[in-house]
């Protein structure tokens, strides 16, 4: 299955201009090695109702199984991308953080900072990537190559969970 996904850059510097935007065309990029398809990309501000229009938008037209964000997960006053997730999800996927969690503490002790959330909304999945690229990067790494087995479920398609392939 040739998965489709969407990538939501959330940046008050970058919506501004101020900043050049490296986390999303880089998550695009891992995505599309991945054998991934990446249809849209957008920069929101750190603004909830914003960023929660987005997903909910993208995720209704139906046309992407995978949504990433990436910004807006730590302890600043206006991080609220958890918060936009939560809002629009009608199932939530807590393993997938968790995951990202376990890995990136082996890395940093920081990752205990991340509030990064993920759920379902209809048949699309969202991820809470942090902001910085690198961070961004070890975060994805840590679950994409299980992301697939989740997609394939989420779609209806019976997915065999006893194979040990991923
Ligand atoms: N995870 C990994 N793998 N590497 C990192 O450098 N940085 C942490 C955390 N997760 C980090 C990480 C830090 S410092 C913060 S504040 C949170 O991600 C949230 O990042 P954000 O506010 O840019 O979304």
């Amino acid at each position: 299955m040739n998965w489709k996904a969407a990538v939501l850059t959330v940046s008050d510097r970058s919506s501004r201009g101020e900043r050049p935007d490296e986390g999303g065309p880089l998550i695009s990029a891992l995505l599309q090695d991945a054998g991934y398809e990446v249809l849209r990309t957008a920069i929101v501000p750190d603004e909830q109702a914003e960023i929660a229009r987005f997903l909910r938008e993208w995720a209704d037209i139906g046309e992407v199984q995978l949504i990433l964000t990436t910004g807006g997960t730590g302890f600043a006053p206006r991080d609220v991308t958890p918060e936009a997730t939560c809002s629009v999800c009608q199932r939530m996927t807590p393993g997938i953080p968790e995951a990202m969690r376990a890995a990136s503490l082996a890395i940093t002790p920081r990752a205990m900072l991340s509030r990064a959330a993920a759920g379902i909304r209809g048949g699309t999945l969202i991820v809470n990537l942090p902001g910085s690229p690198k961070a961004a990067k070890e975060n994805l790494e840590a679950v994409l190559p299980t992301l697939g087995h989740g997609l394939q479920m989420l779609s209806g398609e019976a997915a065999d969970c006893a194979k040990l392939t991923d």
